[in-house]
């Protein structure tokens, strides 16, 4: 992507962009479609790479405007205290335009609700100045995934 910044203030978020778990097949398909499209095919993994073996225990959460799903993320229950968010991504075109950080607000909020402390994620390297943007710190150089994407454990308390 092309980093555009946006005429932002630090506490706007899109009131237009609806956030909640997928309910149709028809979302459902969309939704790790977008997984597959934005954090799978560049690499050139095969298709079934976006699934992980625990999807039915996560918490997921999509991004609509007007219908379109513009965003995804997943979060995990690690520990009574800690949350684990995975498979973050906004579609190429919405990049850039507050969808990210009003997902992770939502998914925020709902871990706090069900009593979880803190989230940890791992981060593409692309991807940590977002989470530093939104509270995240980075905590240290973890994995490389597909033998070049750097990753970074970052945290957040809630
Ligand atoms: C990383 C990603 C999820 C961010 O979502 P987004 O919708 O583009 O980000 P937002 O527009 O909500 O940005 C929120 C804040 O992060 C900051 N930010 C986001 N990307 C940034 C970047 N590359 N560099 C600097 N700041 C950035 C913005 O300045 C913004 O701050 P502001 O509210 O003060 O303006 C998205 O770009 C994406 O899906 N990328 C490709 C897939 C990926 O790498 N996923 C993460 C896997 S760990």
């Amino acid at each position: 992507m092309v980093w555009q910044p946006r005429e932002s203030n630090p506490l706007y978020t899109n009131p237009m962009i609806e956030v909640r778990a997928p309910q149709t097949d028809q979302e459902w398909e969309a939704y790790f479609d977008l997984r597959y499209q934005e954090l799978r095919k560049p690499w050139n993994q095969p298709k079934g790479s976006e699934k992980a073996d625990d999807e039915d225990a996560a918490f997921h959460f999509a991004a609509f405007e007007d219908g379109q799903l513009l965003g995804v993320s997943r979060l995990q229950r690690n520990s009574l205290e800690q949350g684990q968010v995975r498979f973050m991504a906004v579609s190429d075109q919405a990049q850039g335009k507050g969808i990210g950080k009003k997902i992770m607000a939502e998914v925020e909020a709902f871990a706090k609700k069900i009593g979880m402390t803190e989230i940890v994620l791992q981060a593409r390297e692309i991807a940590v100045p977002f989470y530093l943007a939104i509270g995240y710190e980075n905590v240290e150089k973890t994995h490389l995934l597909f033998g070049e994407i750097q990753h970074y454990l970052m945290r957040k308390k809630i």
